[in-house]
Formats: C-alpha cells, sequence, structure tokens
C-alpha cells in the first residue's frame, strides 16, 4: 500500500496566500474550495500545467477568480517524452541499464532482452488534444498506424474508434486524456483484460487513469506485455507491487520537463497574471 503522499500543507498554502492577489500552483498544490475562502483578493490562479484537476474550478468562478493553464507550449515535449516511454518498453531498454549497471551482462546473445519492433503495429491513443495529436503526428516516422478514442463530442475521424475496438487491436496504448471523475480508473482490470497480451501501455497523462493495483496484476500474470508510467496514482508514492516487475517502466513526473519547455510555462504563467492583474484578459483562461 502507500504511505502519504508529503505536499504543501493546506493549511500553509492558506497562510501564504491570505493577502495575495495571484497564486502560480504547480500540479501538487490542491486549490480547493477552502483555499480560496482564505484568500479573499485573490484574481486569478494561474496553473504552470496544462492539466488543472490540483484545481476547484467551479469553486473558484463562483468566486470571480479567474484560472488559466499552459496548453501547447508543452505538448511537443510531452509527446517526445512518451516516444521515449514507449521505445524503452518495446526495446527493455531500462532492464538492459539494470543488467549492465548489476555487472550481470555476459556479453551479446541471440535471445538477450528480445523487444518488439513498432513498424507495421497500431498505436491506440485515448484522448484526441494537444498532447495526443502530437505523439501521433509522430507515428508515421515508425511506420505506425494510429486510432484514437475520445469522449469529446467533436467530430469523429475517420482513425476514431470506440474505447473496447482501441483497446482489443492496439500494440501500444497511450492515454493522454485529461483527469476527470469520468476517467478515473479508465483503464481497470477490465480494460486491461481486453488489452493485446503483446500490448504496451503508456501513460503520461494523470496517475488515477489507471487502476495501478489493476495494472500491477496485469503485468504480473503477463495479460499485457509491459507498461512504461510517467504518472501515478498517488505521487510521489508509488504502488510498491510496480517496483517488482521488470516488465515495467516508471518514470517520475517528468513529462514537460525540459528546460525550453518548464521556462516556457513558467512565462506564460507569469504572463496571465500581468494581463489579469493589469486589467486585461487572461491569455490562456480555463
Ligand atoms: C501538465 O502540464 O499537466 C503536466 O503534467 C505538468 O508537468
Amino acid at each position: 500500500m502507500y504511505d502519504e503522499p508529503e505536499l504543501l500543507p493546506p493549511d500553509e498554502l492558506k497562510r501564504r496566500l491570505a493577502d495575495k492577489h495571484a497564486l502560480i500552483p504547480v500540479v501538487t498544490d490542491r486549490v480547493t474550495a477552502d483555499v480560496l475562502d482564505a484568500a479573499p483578493n485573490l484574481k486569478i490562479v494561474a496553473n504552470i500545467a496544462v492539466g488543472y484537476d490540483n484545481i476547484d474550478l467551479q469553486a473558484a468562478k463562483a468566486r470571480g477568480v479567474v484560472v488559466t493553464n499552459t496548453p501547447d507550449v508543452l505538448s511537443e515535449a510531452v509527446a517526445e517524452f512518451t516516444w521515449g516511454l514507449i521505445f524503452a518498453a518495446a526495446r527493455r531498454i531500462v532492464e538492459g541499464d539494470r543488467l549492465v549497471r548489476a555487472g550481470k551482462w555476459n556479453g551479446w546473445a541471440l535471445d538477450l532482452l528480445l523487444g518488439t519492433e513498432l513498424r507495421g503495429k497500431q498505436l491506440g491513443i485515448i484522448g484526441r488534444g494537444r498532447i495526443g495529436r502530437a505523439v501521433a503526428a509522430k507515428a508515421p516516422a515508425f511506420g505506425m498506424q494510429v486510432v484514437f478514442a475520445s469522449r469529446g463530442s467533436g467530430k469523429r475521424g475517420d482513425d476514431e474508434v470506440s474505447l473496447d475496438e482501441l483497446l482489443v487491436s492496439s500494440d501500444v496504448v497511450s492515454l493522454h486524456a485529461p483527469m476527470t471523475p469520468a476517467n478515473k480508473h479508465l483503464i481497470d482490470r477490465k480494460a486491461l483484460a481486453r488489452m493485446k497480451r503483446s500490448a504496451i501501455l503508456v501513460n503520461t497523462a494523470r496517475g488515477p487513469i489507471v487502476d495501478e493495483e489493476a495494472l500491477a496484476w496485469a503485468l504480473k500474470e503477463r495479460l499485457i506485455a509491459a507498461a512504461a508510467l510517467g504518472v501515478y496514482e498517488r505521487e510521489p508514492n508509488v504502488l510498491p507491487a510496480l517496483f517488482d516487475l521488470d516488465n515495467v517502466v516508471l518514470a517520475p513526473h517528468i513529462g514537460s520537463a525540459t528546460r525550453e519547455t518548464r521556462t516556457a510555462m513558467a512565462d506564460l504563467a507569469v504572463r496571465n497574471v500581468i494581463a489579469v492583474l493589469g486589467g486585461q484578459p487572461p491569455l490562456t483562461p480555463l
């Protein structure tokens, strides 16, 4: 089971906010109705993230507080990181690193750490937002076909299939949906059991979209071949059962962590604050 994550205690956040007009939180800061009530002068919450499940948007709106996020500027960084995880899992790169470091590599062997080739395979992307589309845009370079599944009400393209069809037919399933109550444990035991035994699951979206206990079970029972995670249900804690498995790559939450992108995210958040406090409309409102 998990230990409780160490976050900035809500009381401390409330104390620091008492006389402030703007808050620039990161994903680990929970901006609840209670926190907002402690900040009567607050005009804007400028999240340094595209995801905003750490903020009670309705409570902010009800109090006339503008909320902004950082779309677009991080799409490429997260897409590149997602491909990094896809390759790491498909070609067992992290397992290989562990083998070499442990001094257990005995030299070239015909069947050493055999992985999966991506060319000719299907990439199933859940979530057709900016990041999902940026991941898809790189697929032709690796000879992969793409299908999407999303809950959006927008126009469905020819490459859009039902979630079940995506799970059943994809060789790599990559999650790029927002964290909403409806998406909690979207990938549960039932969904994992629908996937190919040779499939790889990648999550760079939000941890609670995947039922981690179910994932550990599916990986252990080899119901799917491998997984690569950059987000977790209870960050920074990771379900200990996952540590015992070789067929999962465990990265910290660093999908957007390039110098260029983190600078652009912070810059955009600050520009949103400057705009709103200067009486202008925010650049990227929610
Ligand atoms: C986001 O932007 O939502 C990321 O997860 C933060 O790195």
